[in-house]
């Protein structure tokens, strides 16, 4: 694979849980999620409704592709503070906020299955 990968930690916003998964620097984070088996709130995946935003707790993360202002803003503090995961692409290791939660559909492998039953 071309390109560099980065370690991407999220964090629920709610129960301050934290999943991580790699996300190369072509690859948006929604998409480097959704192949780990996490799968985040989004809708229109073009940057325009904000379904996806999220705060950048540490690291950087650049928009692949057009975002509107308004799909930035953060509804509660009225800020445009906040990044669209589906045109995220990360610059390096970033640990980061989804406004709402996530779901993880991920299925154990085998191997570790195993290791869990010994
Ligand atoms: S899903 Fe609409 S802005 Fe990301």
């Amino acid at each position: 694979m071309n390109g560099k990968q980065w370690r991407i930690v999220l964090r629920d916003p709610a129960t301050k849980k934290t999943v991580a998964f790699l996300c190369s620097d072509h690859t948006t984070v929604l998409e480097a999620a959704r192949t780990a088996g996490i799968v985040l709130q989004a809708a229109c995946e073009r940057g325009g409704c904000g379904a996806c935003r999220a705060l950048v707790v540490r690291g950087e993360i650049r928009h692949a592709g057009p975002v509107t202002d308004k799909a930035q803003t953060h509804p509660s503090t009225g800020r445009k503070e906040c990044v669209l995961l589906c045109r995220a692409i990360p610059q390096g290791p970033a640990t980061i906020e989804p406004l709402a939660s996530w779901t993880l559909t991920r299925i154990k492998p085998m191997s570790e299955l195993l290791r869990e039953s010994a």
